[in-house]
């Protein structure tokens, strides 16, 4: 772990400057922000740790807990809502056995529902990796669970 952190730092030349990108690239490391990882980042760029928790909890994109391999965002907003989204959340929370808000405890999964995403009328949306899909249905969420390698009975799959 030091070694993955030296490297890390050493891409921005020790310059604590680039503590967030820095963050970024830790994150996309380990996923999350561990507590020892932050401790080693903040021994070799000799930056307050109190400093690295603010800009760490700051962003909205580090996490301090663990986070799955896989991200899934389903929009609950009104427009959504409206068209089914409820029904998709029970849906993959039952598949991934883990409430909106966690992880799975493979790490393979986090499952989050957020408010709008600013594109009601391709809705209900859930976010893939990254990735924005339109017109989400039970269906969809299933088949796009199994290709990223969870097993879905057969009967959740309509
Ligand atoms: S309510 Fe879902 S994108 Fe606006």
């Amino acid at each position: 772990m030091q070694e993955k952190v030296a490297q890390i730092i050493g891409k921005y030349n020790n310059d604590k400057g680039f503590l967030v990108p820095i963050l970024q690239d830790v994150q996309k490391e380990f996923n999350y922000l561990p507590k020892d990882v932050l401790v080693a980042v903040c021994a070799q760029l000799h930056v307050p740790l109190s400093r690295i928790y603010e800009v760490a909890t700051f962003y909205r994109a580090f996490s301090l807990t663990p986070r799955g391999k896989h991200q899934l965002s389903l929009c609950v907003g009104t427009a959504c809502h409206v068209r089914g989204a409820p029904i998709i959340q029970d849906g993959i929370e039952r598949v991934l056995n883990c409430k909106a808000g966690q992880t799975t405890a493979d790490l393979e999964f986090t499952f989050e529902t957020v408010n709008c995403l600013g594109a009601c009328a391709l809705g209900p949306i859930l976010v893939v990796d990254d990735e924005y899909q339109g017109q989400m249905t039970l269906a969809k969420a299933n088949k796009l669970l199994k290709k990223l390698g969870k097993k879905v009975a057969t009967d959740e799959e309509d």
